[in-house]
């Protein structure tokens, strides 16, 4: 291979990109709206649960396969298996390519939120949203923003760009997390929100309640498409992976948690209802934040919608990374190059779901599928992308790890850089579950996702009643 690599220069700067991906929109905006949805603290009990149990062991398995590599997702498998495997790495390709697309469009959301607010053209309320997604035009300018963005900064590679930026927006985007907190905590009834969110009733927890949380513990780690696998190519020998990962889960989870308490707090102190689903962040909370009063409203807000910018930034960039590692290493086309290309084709296959929130009618009611119902585009692609082809993904990569690359050369590549890992209970747990918690649970997943969703069939609750 004649093309530069390149690589991380610190191990902290890995794990600020890596938990810079896994960080985004999942976090702050999706994973309270779950919550809301899924009956509040039962949720977050086992979301934190499926982090740990399952996601942790695929984190390590993806990373594993990328340090020992040094490879793309799609090389990767070729490297370890043989070129038929090379199709789990094409199935990552695809999933990245099609959730960027219309993550960026969310992005531009966010984004464009905190512009409207600096300038004072915002308006809020459920309507407001529809209209400002609705306008293409505006919406596609910042979503245009948004990518070229992204690329530059991949376009610099992985210790000049990707680390980089992780290193100034990590910490920035923690320490803004608190302020919102602090100030979150000072509203009326901010304690009835940390009750919702914190005391759990597990009488709530039904078939679907768990399945969700497994679904937003794995999105939100970025697994399943070879993320991880593409970012631990660049990590050096003498990292501990195992110790990583632990880092990086915990971040990404700790982050999730403080997410909501900001946002019930300033839910329930307009005593609304905290399951407004989707439009939670983007139709709920400008009401909120106009309530404030005008300053502090403004500022709040701007501030808020500035932080989902830079947490979805973090993700679009690896998200990116994942097709432009591969035209890298694959194809040999300088990474400059490569990165514009991926971009451009990424944003207009992103234009369909730019457009289906409002602009178009066809594509607002894009499909009726037997049990989604009738979908949107973007929320369409997401089913595809998110929902079917991370966990099936995240199956084929377990089964791969344990099962074809296996377990001796699996522990080899973990035990470089981790002296005392050989023989204790965490290098079991790994191994037990990447052969036989982790192919279970997703391929459970995907199955019932992919008969509920299409087929209008409800496993979970044939099965649990
Ligand atoms: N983990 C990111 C989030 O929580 C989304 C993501 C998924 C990023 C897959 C990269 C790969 O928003």
């Amino acid at each position: 291979m004649s093309v530069q690599r390149g690589g991380f220069s610190t191990r902290i700067g890995f794990i600020l990109a890596a938990a810079g991906s896994a960080v985004g929109l999942g976090n702050i905006w999706k994973f309270p709206f779950e919550v809301g949805e899924g009956g509040g603290a039962a949720f977050v009990v086992m979301y934190l649960a499926f982090c740990f149990i399952l996601c942790f062991p695929v984190l390590v398995a993806e990373i594993s396969i990328g340090r020992r590599t040094k490879r793309n997702a799609v090389g990767a498998f070729k490297v370890l298996g043989h070129k038929k495997w090379a199709f789990i790495g094409y199935l990552g390709l695809a999933s990245g390519v099609l959730i960027l697309s219309f993550y960026n469009v969310v992005a531009a959301w966010a984004f464009g939120y905190f512009i409207d607010i600096l300038f004072g053209t915002f308006s809020v309320g459920g309507e407001a949203f529809g209209a400002f997604t609705k306008d293409w035009v505006k919406v596609g300018s910042y979503a245009i923003i948004f990518m070229v963005t992204t690329a530059f900064i991949v376009s610099r590679g992985i210790a000049g760009g990707i680390e980089r930026a992780a290193r100034i927006l990590m910490p920035t985007l923690f320490i803004m997390i608190i302020g919102l907190i602090i100030y979150a905590m000072t509203l009326p009834n901010a304690f009835e929100g940390l009750k919702f969110y914190l005391v759990p009733d597990f009488g709530e927890i039904t078939g679907s309640v768990v399945y969700s949380a497994l679904g937003q513990a794995f999105f939100s780690l970025s697994l399943g498409m070879g993320a991880l696998i593409t970012y631990g190519s660049y990590l050096s020998k003498d990292s501990n992976i195992v110790k990583s990962a632990a880092q990086i889960t915990l971040m990404d989870v700790g982050v999730a948690f403080l997410a909501g308490f900001m946002i019930f707090p300033f839910v329930f102190t307009q005593g609304l209802e905290p399951n407004g689903g989707p439009g939670l962040i983007f139709a709920t909370l400008p009401g909120v934040f106009e309530s404030l009063g005008y300053w502090a409203g403004n500022v709040i807000g701007a501030f808020f919608f500035l932080l989902l910018s830079f947490a979805a930034f973090t993700s679009t960039i690896s998200l990116l990374e994942v097709p432009t590692a591969y035209m890298v290493d694959e194809h040999e086309i300088p990474r400059s190059k490569a990165t514009w290309i991926v971009a451009a084709v990424i944003f207009v296959v992103g234009i369909p779901s730019l457009l289906s929130n409002g602009a178009s009618e066809a594509l607002g009611q894009f499909v009726s599928l037997a049990g989604a119902g009738t979908l949107d585009f973007m929320s369409f692609v997401g089913l595809i992308a998110n929902d079917t082809f991370l966990p099936l993904g995240g199956f084929l990569i377990a089964v791969f790890v344990a099962y074809v690359w296996r377990k001796e050369n699996f522990d080899k590549e973990l035990a470089e850089g981790a002296d005392d890992l050989k023989g204790s209970w965490l290098q079991s747990y790994v191994n037990f579950a990447v052969s036989y918690i982790c192919p279970l649970l997703l391929g459970l997943i995907f199955v019932v996702t992919v008969l509920d969703n299409f087929f209008g069939v409800k496993l979970l609750t044939i099965l649990l009643g």
